[in-house]
């Protein structure tokens, strides 16, 4: 999709088709030129409704408010809406709430590209995509002076970010059997020699001796062995140094204590943290942000044969924290148990990030659309919270951690178990076994994610198309930007 700025008048751009926002429900703006057809087919302009008047070349589409948010999903589900018509070129009027504010045109960009998503690799007829050209007009705004130049830079960073979310989904949606550790590490490896990254592959000899044996004991019945993969971007005087870490099972099949059919459906996608950290260094290498990022993925699969990791194992982490295995299934916690210490011992970060398909009690907890914030302290989790909720499009929750939570993953035999002795709570349990291999140099420079709910959903919603929605990349980026500009958290 090529997008092209123009200071001239809407109507005189030539284009198949106008795309029109209605703001607010308010129809009786005089930019709304066909009234009468949309009281005729009852359109009201609530958020996301569409109404395509072919006649006169227009597509209507109802946003709540200006805000961003609003109009980045109001203006996917159009987008969406034209998926295998005829329209080539599209024009837009620019909306903006004030002169200098950009965020809006960043939103719009963003929820065309996001909304303009298909997975069809493994459909034999691939969709077709007419939709090429996109004219944005500036000319409302004339009185505004608006400035071009910032202008360009917010669709500029629209589209390094929302591409890489859809490199993301790309890499989620693809199946367990086209895409395992090695696989992983061959598409980091791949970005790294695009994108001015550096990358390193622990392959197994390495990973044993750097002691990560319970993320070796996930892996040990897979016939696909496990990676980690570290990719960074260096620039010269960095600002701050972000590491971020991401679970990246590329299938869980629960082990031994192996999922119910129903649940095992979709457990491809237990590799979105890892895929969230690829899309994330990807975006920041492009906009080439003055921060030093690391990305770390643990890389594996969780499978069941005669060498499988067992309940009642104890292992020994790279930390040297020994832990009681009562379930195979919570296999993500036990990867990022070594590969957070491996994170820590390689880089002394001033923020470090983690991103998992964590905990199904986290979906149960917030719902499908919103990730889950937990830490040992204020400053980063709420460094994610506002970077999620104001303006990244994600939506995210803080969960708590509190000390009689904390109780329920002791353990008799070993130093702590790797589930709790109750079922309610998951998601803060699992955060706080994470928060047992946090050194104490970084334990209040850290935050966990748990993106099980929004990382894989199973419908459209908003700008998220069926399957993988590329969670955690905007926000993540969105907070590296702000890092970048010194912004007050
Ligand atoms: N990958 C799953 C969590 C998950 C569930 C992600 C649903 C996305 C959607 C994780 O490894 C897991 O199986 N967790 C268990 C933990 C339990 C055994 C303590 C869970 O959530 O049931
Ligand atoms: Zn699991
Ligand atoms: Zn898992």
């Amino acid at each position: 999709m090529n997008f092209k700025l123009t200071t001239d008048n809407l109507e005189t751009i030539k284009a198949d088709l106008e795309v029109i926002i209605i703001i607010n429900k308010n129809l009786e703006h005089t930019f709304v030129k066909d009234k009468k057809s949309l009281d005729k087919v009852g359109f009201e302009g609530s958020q996301e409704e569409i109404c395509l008047l072919p006649e006169s070349k227009r597509l209507y589409v109802g946003s709540e408010s200006i805000k961003s948010t609003d109009i980045r999903s109001a203006i996917a589900v159009a987008i969406r809406s034209l998926k295998n018509t005829k329209f080539k070129h599209i024009k837009i009027a620019i909306y903006m709430s004030h002169s200098k504010c950009t965020a809006v045109l960043r939103g719009m960009v963003e929820g065309m590209i996001l909304g303009d998503y298909t997975f069809d690799q493994y459909k034999s007829k691939k969709s077709k995509k007419a939709l090429k050209e996109v004219t944005i007009s500036l000319e409302e705004y004339h009185g505004y002076k608006l400035d071009q130049e910032s202008c360009q830079r917010a669709i500029n960073n629209a589209k390094i970010g929302a591409n890489a979310t859809n490199y993301t989904r790309d890499i989620v949606n693809t199946t367990p059997d086209d895409c395992y550790p090695a696989v992983m590490a061959k598409i980091a490896k791949r970005l790294a020699k695009k994108s001015d990254l550096t990358c390193t592959i622990l392959k197994p000899k390495r990973l044993r001796e750097e002691k990560m044996n319970t993320l070796l004991a996930v892996a040990r019945a897979s016939r696909h062995t496990p990676r980690v993969i570290h990719l960074a971007h260096k620039p010269k005087n960095p600002k701050a140094v972000v590491s971020i870490v991401g679970k990246g099972l590329t299938y869980d099949s629960g082990g031994l204590s192996l999922k119910p059919a129903d649940y095992m459906v979709t457990m491809k996608a237990d590799k979105s943290g890892g895929s969230a950290v690829m899309g994330i260094m990807k975006a920041v290498s492009e906009m080439n942000l003055p921060i030093e990022v690391h990305g770390f993925v643990g890389a594996v699969e969780n499978m069941i044969g005669g060498d499988a990791y067992k309940p009642d194992d104890v292992l020994v982490a790279k930390n040297g924290k020994t832990i009681e295995v009562r379930n195979t299934d919570a296999e993500g916690r036990l990867v990022l148990a070594d590969v957070l210490c491996y994170a820590q011992q390689e880089v002394k970060a001033d923020y470090l990030f983690d991103m998992a398909t964590l905990t199904g009690a986290c979906v149960v907890g917030v719902g499908h659309y919103t990730s889950g914030v937990m830490g040992n302290s204020k400053m980063p989790v709420d460094m994610v919270l506002n970077a999620a909720n104001k303006i990244s499009g994600e939506l995210a929750s803080k969960l708590d951690f509190n000390r009689y939570l904390g109780k329920t993953i002791k353990s008799e035999i070993a130093d702590i178990c790797n589930i709790s002795n109750t079922r309610y709570g998951g998601a803060i349990t699992a955060g706080m076994f994470l928060s047992e291999f946090i050194d104490e140099e970084h334990k209040d420079r850290w935050a966990h994610i748990d993106i099980a709910g929004p990382a894989f959903v199973e419908h459209t919603w908003g700008e998220n198309p069926h399957g993988a929605s590329g969670a955690g990349v905007r926000l993540m980026l969105r907070l590296i930007e702000k890092l970048s500009r010194g912004d007050k958290h």
